[in-house]
């Protein structure tokens, strides 16, 4: 059982555009409201945001989060989040069937982001909305002043233009499940005249065309095909939403859900590219995978929660050892299309389907797939490369082929450092891996960092980790090779400097 691996300056993929290793934060369950918000915790800010939430979300490194929804953003009127807040109304929220209370808007979540030195990736209202509310908003968030929109921003103590750079136009409209679900053509034409009345506005900013919500959805890929005829000149990205569960206990299946994945960012570049062919364009469609994670676990208890109440807990996953491999693999399949995947949004961050828990006033911790999307958005930037990976392979349910070796390459030029991503998705028996590394002369190994554990259910509470990370893996290097041998499911981080 051994995989071979030939990693080399030359062969470049792409800058990883930082962005990839993204979040989001939506008005759902306790995302927000018992999150990042909760004015009932002992330390919070003059906002009422929890500072041990915020150092956590540092602590990742999160560079862009998108912001409202989100389904919820199909039903937002943002009017309602702005100004006083004793005088925000509280709405009935139709997609999760909640109560909004308006605490949380616009300018507290762009304050927060700031603080903790993010971007925002700001979705409009496509669902129940249109060109006029979208381009109000951008108005009031990005013109500096001297205009209805830009002066009220001004009134409501935020002297400076918020500057958002990039916005969704609407959410998943592809889908019954949203409000104001359009047809491909419906979409196509409002997103387009949406999408030109904001740049008119500001012509800096950057604007993502809805894609599929899924592999699964019966329009997928025409739906790419037809919304991106009408909107091609106006965005910039399309995006790419995808949920995995190991719902039938098959974890060789389950952990190669990245083929799915994979197939999905190949399948929507060709529709990108047919589109500009056909059009005889010179621009290239980027994708932002703005919407991925594991998602399977909690939705059962979510069919019981009563409606009408402020942040029940929603789509509170608890996530095991194995769902932590499938998210490093997937932050792989990212790093393997460095070249067109250029954002990417882990749905969410806190409470909901998320990497960071907290209980609404007390503890906050980690959960497992917190540890991947760390290792990522850490040593994850540089130049993506192309290993060239001869591994031993296995036939799951629904895929052949597989390769128990899932690695990408990050040579982060200015730090000098190499950093060897590599997933052993055998369940049963460690992997031997041999790693040309040749072209890096002078390189040591910095360190071998394994998540690992015995128990591929294993999850994290608030008064326990289970599923940590340690810096004791076997990797060596010797004569330009680094020799290790990955043990059985398990993810690997190998820096070399
Ligand atoms: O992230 C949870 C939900 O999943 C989002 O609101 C929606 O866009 C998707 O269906």
């Amino acid at each position: 059982n051994k995989a071979r691996v030939v990693v080399d300056k030359a062969f470049r993929i792409a800058e990883v555009d930082k962005r990839i290793y993204g979040s989001f934060i939506e008005h759902l369950g306790r995302a927000v409201y018992g999150g990042i918000y909760d004015p009932s915790h002992p330390e919070t800010d003059s906002l009422g945001f929890r500072e041990d939430v915020k150092q956590l979300v540092q602590e990742l490194g999160v560079p862009i989060i998108r912001y409202p929804g989100g389904n919820f953003v199909s039903g937002y009127n943002w009017e309602d989040g702005v100004g006083p807040r004793e005088s925000r109304p509280r709405r009935l929220e139709l997609a999760w069937r909640t109560v909004e209370p308006n605490e949380v808007g616009t300018n507290e979540f762009m304050a927060w982001a700031k603080e903790i030195g993010s971007e925002v990736m700001m979705a409009v209202n496509l669902g129940t909305r249109g060109v006029d509310a979208a381009r109000n908003l951008l108005e009031y968030c990005n013109h500096p002043s001297g205009s209805y929109w830009s002066d009220l921003r001004r009134s409501h103590g935020y002297d400076q233009p918020h500057k958002v750079k990039t916005w969704c136009l609407g959410n998943e409209m592809d889908g019954p499940w949203q409000i104001g679900q359009k047809t491909p053509q419906e979409y196509g034409r409002l997103a387009y005249e949406t999408g030109k009345a904001m740049k008119l506005v500001d012509p800096d900013i950057e604007l993502v065309s809805c894609g599929s919500s899924s592999t699964g959805m019966p329009t997928f890929p025409e739906w790419e095909a037809i919304t991106l005829d009408h909107t091609y000149d106006v965005a910039d990205f399309v995006s790419l939403h995808q949920y995995y569960g190991n719902r039938d206990g098959d974890s060789a299946n389950f952990l190669a859900r990245t083929m799915d994945m994979d197939h999905f960012i190949r399948t929507v570049i060709s529709t990108c590219d047919y589109v500009k062919a056909k059009k005889r364009s010179k621009k290239t469609m980027y994708l932002s995978f703005d919407e991925w994670n594991v998602w399977y676990h909690s939705n059962d208890a979510d069919t019981k929660i009563d409606p009408w109440t402020v942040g029940p807990p929603q789509l509170e996953d608890v996530y095991n050892f194995e769902d932590a491999l499938l998210v490093g693999g997937m932050l792989i399949t990212f790093l393997k299309h460095a070249d067109r995947v250029k954002m990417a949004c882990l749905a969410q961050l806190v409470n909901v389907i998320a990497p960071i828990m907290t209980e609404t006033g007390g503890r906050s911790w980690k959960q497992t797939i917190f540890y991947p999307y760390l290792h990522a958005s850490r040593y994850g930037r540089g130049v993506s490369l192309q290993p060239i990976v001869d591994s031993p392979k296995y036939d799951a349910q629904d895929y052949t082929d597989v390769p128990y070796l899932e690695t990408a390459v990050v040579y982060n030029e200015e730090e000098e450092e190499l950093t060897i991503f590599a997933l052993n998705r055998h369940l049963e028996e460690a992997l031997d891996v041999e790693c040309d590394v040749r072209g890096f002369e002078g390189y040591q190994i910095a360190e071998h960092i394994v998540l690992e554990n015995d128990d591929l259910k294993a999850v994290n509470t608030a008064a326990e980790e289970n599923v940590k990370p340690h810096s004791h893996g076997s990797a060596a290097l010797k004569d330009g090779f680094v020799s290790t041998r990955l043990s059985k499911a398990s993810w690997n981080v190998i820096r070399l400097k």
